[in-house]
């Protein structure tokens, strides 16, 4: 079989085997391109083409994909033919990365739970934020991503990802993002373990919570007994500037999740980085010394990518980079988008920012964006990426639970070129949906696509 033959056929197990709406979604954007090879911020097709990622795989790839150290490290710890899976020794190698993501989280995280996903870090702080207070309840922000474990999305209000999967936990509440009145409020009912944040909400819009909030939150949760939880799923690992973006913020949570770019966009991996008095409520005697416990945390070859990515990010002084370029980014998106009536305001920290939209108030342009939102709410961003990806280049996306943000989270190498292309290319998309009626019947396009296929 020839190589475009095979990908075919593989394309089309993938359709008949694992997700056909996958497919059609990425085949009505026009995204469903094969790809032979990535390295650093570049995707290369099969069919000779060159995109740049501005999304990281929602912030897996910090360090860039492929990193070659991360790889050569992954390579000998196979050719070690080490302990793998034994399941009944100290897994050195756990030990060496939780000091090291330790120390460089500070305050009162001193100790870790590895696991494999986000989700399942998720999961792990609710259970032990449960034994270490004697409550059940649970806080979060509305408009929070926390992953699609039962646990996880009861702390996800949008009914779209509670979809048909029946009740979830009880005694969850939501309150609105950053709302200090709001947060005391709840808090002084006592009934919550735990407060759930993530401290820049991504898929919620990139909203950033001002230094004061952060630290009243905090405060106020000592004050009631309620764990103060970051989830730093798509913040940690240096995406914002410092290691956690808790550091912005001067606060020392009792937990905090990290997982997507911990092993180099690589091989699955999460970790619960939590204070001695949490963990001591869970693994409190020999007895419970494994009472919670998953079958791959802690296997060396994740193990031995988060060091090998520490190291990367390190050398290479990637999160100061990221600070640096990010602020660079935003001011060139600030200057070139200025003139814009639908572009409200860019806004992030390091390099996770979000042009934010606003519905256009020129009739001209409102009666088109109105009528498409009636079809899908998220139509005018899929255009948005879908010009990016096919007429520039740029692989982006909306921010998952607000369509009107379009999330810019290139590899924390991107280079000032590729930041350079990036700003002119969302111009001129922009600049386009402003002026021609090109954009507008793309939209029509796509949704009589999406109703065909
Ligand atoms: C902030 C945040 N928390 C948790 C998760 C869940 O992580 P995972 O998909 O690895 O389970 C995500 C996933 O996107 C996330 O963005």
């Amino acid at each position: 079989m020839t190589q475009a033959a095979i990908s075919v056929s593989t394309a089309n197990d993938y359709a008949t085997y694992v997700n056909p709406q996958w497919q059609r979604l990425l085949s009505v954007l026009g995204m469903d391109v094969a790809y032979d090879r990535c390295s650093g911020a570049e995707l290369f097709t099969a069919d000779g083409r060159r995109i740049v990622d501005f999304l990281s795989g929602y912030c897996v790839h910090n360090t860039g994909h492929n990193h070659p150290e991360i790889i050569a490290a992954i390579k000998q710890e196979l050719d070690r033919t080490g302990p793998a899976m034994l399941q009944s020794h100290v897994p050195e190698l756990a030990g060496e990365l939780a000091a090291r993501l330790c120390e460089r989280a500070g305050g009162r995280l001193s100790k870790v739970f590895f696991c494999s996903s986000g989700s399942e870090g998720v999961e792990t702080a609710i259970k032990f934020a449960r034994a270490k207070t004697g409550r059940a309840g649970l806080l979060y922000n509305q408009g929070a991503f926390h992953g699609l474990t039962c646990g996880a999305l009861s702390m996800m209000g949008d009914p779209f990802w509670r979809g048909n999967f029946g009740p979830m936990l009880p005694g969850t509440q939501a309150i609105p993002f950053a709302d200090i009145d709001a947060l005391e409020k709840q808090l002084a009912t006592h009934q919550f373990a735990a407060f759930f944040m993530e401290p820049i909400q991504a898929e919620g819009g990139i909203r950033v919570p001002t230094r004061e909030y952060m630290q009243a939150a905090q405060v106020l949760c000592r004050k009631h007994g309620t764990l103060f939880v970051l989830d730093e799923v798509q913040t940690g690992m240096y995406r914002t500037g410092p290691f956690l973006a808790a550091h912005h913020f001067d606060v020392e949570p009792d937990m905090v999740v990290l997982a997507k770019a911990l092993s180099g966009g690589l091989i699955p991996v999460g970790a619960v980085l939590m204070s001695d008095a949490v963990y001591k409520s869970v693994f409190d005697s020999l007895r419970n010394s494994i009472i919670h416990a998953s079958t791959f945390s802690e296997n060396s070859i994740s193990m031995r990518a988060g060091l090998a990515t520490l190291e990367v990010l390190d050398r290479y002084r990637l999160g100061e980079r990221a600070a640096h370029s990010g602020e660079n980014l935003r001011l060139r998106l600030r200057s070139a988008l200025s003139g814009y009536e639908m572009v409200q305001e860019v806004r992030g920290a390091g390099l996770l920012s979000g042009i934010v939209f606003a519905p256009p108030r020129q009739l001209k342009l409102r009666l088109p964006f109105e009528a498409f939102r009636k079809i899908h709410p998220g139509m005018f961003g899929q255009v948005l990426v879908m010009r990016m990806f096919r007429d520039h280049g740029f692989l982006t996306q909306m921010c998952g639970n607000n369509f009107m943000v379009l999330k810019v989270a290139p590899p924390l190498v991107v280079t000032s070129e590729q930041i350079d292309a990036f700003v002119t290319a969302i111009h001129r998309v922009v600049g386009v949906a402003h002026t021609s009626n090109a954009f507008w019947s793309e939209a029509i396009g796509l949704a009589r696509r999406a109703i065909n296929l």
